[in-house]
Formats: structure tokens, sequence, C-alpha cells
């Protein structure tokens, strides 16, 4: 795939730049920042064009404020904790486009940072308006997107201004292509594991399918799992699972037969009878589960014939939580599978917002991954197959 990148900019210095991000972060109850991974993925970028004398103007979401104003979603936090990674003041404008935005970004000089307020405070953002995104453009001279956690969005700010400005792919989104790209293509090592857990079938259909007839092994947990395992003629108890999904995952089940592929589902799962800290918990065999027990994480024995499996491949893809890995006893399956797969030697991608805020929250060494994608939705269509707009808007 080639896109334009920032060293096809022929001159930074001077120049006023939007630089889309995706700082939709978590935040604590008082507001703080509570992971910045998404901010600190952004700093090469960020510094390479102050280093390089840019104006940067910086444009994120955060949250779904629904084109409204929400107080408790304005960006000020996120602007201090930038300030304080950067180690340099960031302005940030109270508003998106304005009397403000535009006096702020005349008093700019080469190198300063200017982050606008929470581009979805606006509807216009969402829907692409394009008076809207003309006005936005307006305010800069070049389009730099390194939000890869928000490119599955036709938005004014990730996709639209390309329309208006040269647009190009800041360093993030560079690494989250080059990473993920070659999972799409035929160079994969093989054996191919693909990894699957979490709670909706629907959003993991797309990459399932995509890896029909590519991939080696499919290792099902999470509650996933129960959908395939009614779907199996198990009994799942009070587990959660998808009723209206059972006949969507029988068909993924028979074309994976057909194909000869090997689509693992647990033999022994983690059961409960309640979701909390203190749950009294039972490892058992599927076909023991009943009544009102909950399977709330793979078991032992599947855990280690997962690792097993993990061990011959070259390649793993994983997307999706084994278990309720919230809650501590729910939680060995993925932090088993997460520290073997953090030592084994093999191409390892995680993607998904929630396995990696488990890889973080269990303590894994992240260092141990190929790679952790900072996409959630973005992650996935991505590697479904699908074309997202905010990469289209990039390539050459
Ligand atoms: P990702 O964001 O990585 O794509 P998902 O959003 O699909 O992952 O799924 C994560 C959610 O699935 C987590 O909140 C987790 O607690 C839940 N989950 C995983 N296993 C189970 C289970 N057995 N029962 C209930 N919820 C589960
Ligand atoms: C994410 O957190 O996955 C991205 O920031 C996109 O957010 P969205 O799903 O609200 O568009
Ligand atoms: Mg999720």
């Amino acid at each position: 795939m080639k896109i334009r990148t920032i060293e096809d900019i022929p001159e930074i210095k001077g120049k006023k730049i939007l630089l889309r991000v995706d700082f939709n972060v978590p935040l604590e109850e008082n507001g703080e920042v509570r992971d910045d991974t998404r901010i600190k993925e952004s700093l090469p970028t960020i510094k390479k064009l102050m280093e390089e004398g840019g104006r940067t103007i910086i444009m994120s979401h955060l949250g779904r404020p629904k084109g409204k104003v929400d107080e408790s979603l304005r960006l000020t936090k996120v602007a201090e904790h930038l300030e304080k990674l950067l180690k340099t003041p960031v302005k940030k404008s109270p508003e998106i486009l304005g009397e403000e935005t535009e006096k702020i970004i005349a008093e700019m000089e080469d190198g300063d940072i200017v982050m606008l307020e929470n581009i979805r405070f606006t509807p216009e953002e969402e829907e692409c308006e394009p008076e809207f995104t003309k006005k936005l453009a307006e305010l800069g001279e070049i389009f730099i997107n390194d939000a890869f956690g928000a490119a599955h969005r036709k938005h004014a700010s990730t996709a639209g201004l390309a329309e208006h400005l040269p647009a190009h792919a800041g360093l993030l989104m560079e690494k989250e292509i080059k990473a993920l790209s070659p999972l799409l293509s035929d160079e994969i090592e093989k054996p191919l594991t693909v990894i699957f857990g979490g709670a909706k079938i629907d959003t993991k259909i797309g990459i399932i399918k995509n890896f029909l007839g590519k991939a080696d092994y499919f290792l099902v947990g999470g509650a996933l799992a129960n959908t395939f395992l009614a779907a199996a003629g198990y009994n799942v108890g009070e587990s959660l699972y998808e009723k209206d999904k059972i006949e969507t995952a029988r068909n993924i089940m028979l074309d994976c037969e057909k194909r000869k592929e090997h689509f693992i589902l647990p033999h022994d799962v983690i059961c409960a009878e309640e979701i909390s800290e203190e749950a009294q918990t039972l490892d058992v065999p599927v076909e023991d589960v009943m009544g009102d027990m909950k399977i709330l994480d793979i078991g032992k024995w599947t855990t280690e014939k997962y690792c097993d499996i993990l061990e011959k491949s070259k390649t793993v893809i994983w997307n999706g939580p084994l278990g309720l890995s919230e809650h501590t006893p729910f939680q060995k399956g993925t932090k088993t599978v997460a520290e073997f797969l953090a030592k084994h030697d093999c191409v390892s991608i995680i993607g998904g917002g929630d396995t990696a805020d488990a890889i973080k929250s269990l303590g894994i060494d992240e260092n141990g991954f190929t790679h952790i994608s900072t996409g959630g939705g973005a992650c996935i269509e991505f590697l479904s197959g699908d074309k997202l707009p905010g990469i289209e808007a990039l390539k050459k």
C-alpha cells in the first residue's frame, strides 16, 4: 500500500499543519488521563513537526458527545497532559472554529502547538459536512492524519480535509499500516494462528471470514466461544452468548470443517454463578456446564492446549480477551496466553481496544509483541480487509 507520508511534504517550516490524532483516551472520574498510550504513540509525529518548525494545529475527538458540547469531554486535560509529555506549552482553543481559534492560530510561531476543542462537539464533523470541512481546511495548509484509531470513520477531520489540502500520513499511521498490511498479503509466515475472544460475533465476523482459508488455527475464547459452544449443541447455562447468532456461528464452523481448518473451542471452562472479585470458580469440562453457571474464562487444560498451538505458530493475530479479564477470578486464561505469546518468538499482532487494555492492565511485557495496535474498530476493519476512509484519503 503506497501512501503519502511526512517525508513527501516538500517544506514543513512555517507551514500551518492540521494534524488529526486519536486522543480518545480513557479518563479518570476527575477528568485526568488514565491511559496515555494513544497520546504517547503520536508524540514522534508531533515532535517531528515541532522540530522542523511547523505550526501544528491538533484536532481530536474524545468520546461520543453526539455533536453537542459536553463539559466532561473537553480536551483541556488532554492538552495539559500532552504539554507535560512534550515539556512545551500547548495552547488549547475553547472552540473548534471561531474568532478565538483564528486569533490563537494567527499568533502562532514556528514550532508552536495548538489544540482545537473536541472535534465532535459539532454534528458537522461526523456528517463530513462540506461547508464545515472547507472552513476547517482554511485553518491550515497541510493535513496530516495520525489518527489510525479513527481511520474507519469518514468524518471531516479524518477524511474530508484531504479534498481541500495535501494529505499525508503521520508516523503512527504509517507504523500501523506497515505492521498490519503484511497480514493481508501472502507474505505471512505460517503456521498462522488467529485468537478470538471478546463479546460480540458481529464485530469479529469480518476478520474471521477474511482469515478463513488463510489461518491454520483459530483459537476461540471469551463470550464469543459461548455462542460457538451453544451452536455446537452444548448447554451454556447462564453464560453471556448471542442467541440470534447461533446460525452464523454454525456456518463458520461448517466452513472451517470443509476447509479442514482447525477451529478450536474450549474443552474446559472457568465457571461461576456471580461476576465479582470474590466469585467462587470451578474449572469444568464444557459438557458439564448447566443451570445457572456462567462461563467466564477458558479452563486450565484449554489454556495449555492453546499455548501448545501458539508454540508452533510463526504468526499470531489476537483480538478479544479470552475471559472476563476485568475481574481477577476470570483473567487467568488471557494472562497465561498473553505471557506465553510475549515470550514466544513469532510475529504477534494485538488488535482491539479491550485486548490492548487487558494486556496493559495484566502487566504483560508489551515489548514482547511485534505490534499492539492503537486501533479498536479501525484495526478490526483493517484486518477484515475493508477499505478505511481515513487511509484511502492518503493513498498515492
Ligand atoms: P476488543 O475490544 O479487544 O475487540 P471486545 O470488545 O470484543 O474486545 O470484548 C471485550 C469484552 O468481552 C470485555 O469487556 C470482556 O469482559 C468481555 N468478555 C470476555 N469473555 C467474557 C465472558 N466469558 N463472559 C462475559 N464477558 C466476557
Ligand atoms: C476508538 O476509540 O476506537 C476510536 O477513537 C474511534 O472512536 P469511535 O468508535 O467513537 O468512532
Ligand atoms: Mg471492545
